[in-house]
């Protein structure tokens, strides 16, 4: 029925009314991109606009598809929106929520973000981005989960099937959209929007698996990322869009590209003006404009000269009208306005709820010297720096509808529970020199302000000194990650180093509680503050969560999916590296390495401490030959030998030794999440098969090859016990 209803609808367009089905227009509630196309309602009046973002709440998507219902089809306006780590209900940053190692919450908060965006008047977000990164100078790896592929594949499932859920025509689910599609973390230099070049080996081993398995998973569309790929935007790419997505992976969704990135094509330099770029787009496999206008305003012109046929333009009309078909808009365009809907489900209690479980299993316990944390409740607590007080930075990045003002603070959730804490802040944020040369002038003045930072830096320094112990709210604002914000110095902003050290000399006891959306630079901090709490940006119940773990009510368990390099000369540093024919040896000069510092990360990928300690046994293998179609049992008894229940992540990694081609020194493979009561002992069984061993080979093809493998089993990719055994 889908497919005759839309022919049918497309039979009776015109050619202006298909045209205007592959827009998609930002209206002016809010802006995401660099300029707008004005006049989106007259678009929609004119029936000329297929799709809107930037536009939500029941009332104002209501009017918008009135303005839809009055046009001569009466098509339906989609309605999407950035709901990237919730909607109005904040939850971690998606690269701190990886953190929680557990698929069930990672769904549950894509379900609630769908469930509120819905009843908010949206179906149509863009989530997850999978971009697999191993450049921290890069501000979108707080998008992402990291820089592991086996992992990044768990994750993209888990998020589109909690925004899609099973049913697209249900109204509290949502159209998933995996970007950006391709490779866009791996932007040269970290920087955004630059360009990437990479092998076709290294694109299809490491970094196209998440997005395929989002498309494995059934996401309903996907959009394109503004980087080239072998020398072509993504945007114009025939072999990405077309021959990879929809002849290899079989994608029946829509694409959409990113904001005005049609356009950007000019600047790129592979086509010379407007006309050329709207053929480029279409005919490599774009069905949907965002923000550009070009499709708008060359496609009619296009066609009639031949540079597009009318089959490929219908084509695109189709991908867009059966995604609406399928949400049901044609039956019910107002299906999602609702208010007494959204005044009920929106931020309700439950939400919350979840959005403190998932806030407090993302921290990551960097380090706890001699049992520092858990705080002990009589303890006299001074909190200083700029990120303890501070709404609108817990709800991070992107978190583009939410509502900073129900954001729980640090200094609020330490004052509900009545401790004995003094607050100040201690120094100005925005003091970060990048940042500064491109400060307003009111922030420049601010930060300018020496005097007033002199005081206060005093001022931290002697609350210190008459208190127990420290606690340091310290790290980027959140403005200084996502989207346009790649950092070169990827440490904690000069002045906040200053508040540190100043503090840290008083001699008090300091607990580094950090805020940021990126692995930082901690050499310093690590050598010398006896605890780090890696918190991210938590979202709405941030300080709740926080403060929870500060007091020891819920025990961290986080693991970290980004190494923290030492310095930035290190970058890229990724614990799946090749072995290289120098491996590192620091007795053999002419090995690979640097002479001034270490080749490993300070903090490796699956990193975490617990408040207990988890002591591995031996490592055993049910046997040490494997064949094809079997299966093999790898098993580790683990033990809580400290004194809190607690939970970790035991981690499975593999190594095949010799390949056709070069493989890593290690790729994870599998890992589980166990809760042990203190003093409890647990045999960890994981099981290997073939299909857990295959490469892309020499000659690309997806293989295990017969020969030796290693198993490691650990608490992180560098803390590990090793056993081998044999493919046949
Ligand atoms: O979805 C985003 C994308 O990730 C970056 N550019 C703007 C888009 C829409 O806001």
């Amino acid at each position: 029925p889908k497919q005759a209803f839309v022919n049918n609808l497309i039979k009776r367009m015109t050619l202006d009314e298909k045209i205007g089905q592959l827009n998609l227009l930002t209206s002016d509630m809010d802006v995401t991109g660099p300029f707008m196309k004005p006049g989106y309602k007259k678009d929609i009046e004119a029936g000329l606009c297929g799709a809107i973002f930037n536009a939500y709440t029941p009332q104002y998507t209501r009017q918008l598809q009135e303005m839809a219902m009055n046009t001569r089809l009466k098509i339906p306006l989609l309605f999407g929106y950035d709901v990237i780590h919730g909607h109005k209900t904040i939850f971690p940053i998606p690269l701190g929520e990886a953190c929680t190692w557990d698929m069930a919450l990672l769904e549950q908060s894509a379900r609630i973000a769908a469930q509120e965006a819905s009843a908010d008047g949206l179906q149509w977000t863009y989530s997850p981005m999978v971009d697999i990164a191993r450049d921290p100078r890069w501000g979108r790896v707080a998008e992402g989960v990291g820089e592991d592929t086996w992992y990044g594949v768990q994750v993209a499932k888990a998020k589109v099937k909690g925004y899609q859920g099973s049913d697209l025509s249900a109204n509290n689910t949502l159209l998933a959209c995996v970007k950006h599609f391709a490779l866009y973390g791996a932007v040269q230099a970290g920087r955004d929007y630059n360009t990437v070049d990479m092998s076709r080996r290294e694109m299809y081993q490491y970094y196209l698996p998440p997005y395929k398995a989002a498309i494995d998973a059934g996401v309903a569309t996907v959009m394109t990322s503004f980087n080239e790929i072998d020398g072509t935007p993504a945007t114009a790419n025939k072999w990405l869009l077309t021959d990879l997505l929809r002849r290899d992976w079989g994608f029946k969704g829509f694409v959409v590209t990113d904001y005005t990135s049609i356009n950007e094509m000019i600047a790129h330099g592979n086509v010379k003006d407007e006309y050329e770029a709207g053929a480029a787009a279409l005919n490599a496999g774009v069905d949907m404009d965002m923000q550009g206008g070009i499709f708008a305003g060359q496609l009619k012109k296009l066609l009639k000269d031949g540079k597009v046929t009318q089959k490929t333009i219908d084509s695109a009309v189709y991908h867009i009208l059966a995604a609406k078909y399928d949400l049901g808009l044609f039956k019910d365009p107002f299906k999602y306005c609702d208010n007494e809907r959204a005044a009920k489900e929106i931020m309700s209690a439950e939400n919350l709820a979840a959005a403190q479980k998932i806030a407090e299993r993302s921290i990551v316990l960097l380090k706890n010297e001699n049992q520092l944390l858990p705080l002990k409740k009589e303890a006299k607590i001074a909190l200083i720096g700029p990120l303890a007080n501070s709404q609108r930075d817990m709800i991070g990045n992107w978190s583009a509808a939410g509502d900073y003002t129900r954001a729980v603070t640090l200094l609020e959730a330490l004052k509900k529970r009545s401790v004995n804490v003094q607050y100040l802040p201690g120094a100005h944020y925005t003091a970060d020199t990048t940042l500064y040369k491109r400060a307003t002038q009111k922030q420049r003045l601010d930060a300018a302000d020496t005097t007033d930072s002199q005081q206060m830096l005093a001022a931290a320094v002697e609350l210190a000194k008459q208190s127990d112990i420290v606690l340091m709210a310290l790290g980027e604002s959140q403005g200084m990650t996502g989207e346009a914000a790649s950092r070169s110095n990827i440490s904690i902003p000069e002045n906040q180093q200053q508040l540190l050290r100043a503090v840290y000399a008083t001699g008090k006891p300091v607990v580094l509680v950090l805020m940021n959306g990126r692995p930082l630079t901690l050499e310093w901090e690590d050598a010398h503050i006896p605890a780090i709490l890696e918190t991210w940006f938590l979202g709405t119940k941030a300080g709740d969560a926080i403060a929870a773990v500060l007091f020891g009510d819920y025990n961290p368990a986080g693991k970290l999916t980004m190494s923290f390099p030492r310095n930035v000369g290190q970058i890229p540093v990724y614990y799946n590296h090749k072995n290289t024919g120098r491996p590192m040896n620091p007795y053999n000069k002419y090995s690979t390495k640097y002479l001034d510092t270490e080749n490993d990360p300070l903090y490796p990928f699956g990193y975490g401490l617990s408040y207990t300690k988890f002591t591995y046994g031996e490592v055993k293998l049910s046997k040490q030959q494997l064949t094809a179609g079997d299966k093999l049992q790898v098993s580790i008894p683990v033990t809580n030998s400290g004194n809190y229940n607690g939970e970790e992540v035991v981690q499975l990694y593999i190594r095949d030794l010799v390949g056709s081609v070069t493989r890593p020194v290690k790729e994870l493979k599998g890992y589980k999440k166990i809760a042990l009561a203190k003093g409890e002992t647990q045999t960890v069984t994981f099981e290997i098969s073939e299909d857990d061993l295959k490469f892309y080979d020499k000659d690309m093809r997806w293989k295990a090859e017969p020969g030796d493998f290693t198993v490691f089993v650990g608490t992180n990719s560098r803390d590990v016990q090793s056993a081998g055994f044999t493919l046949k």
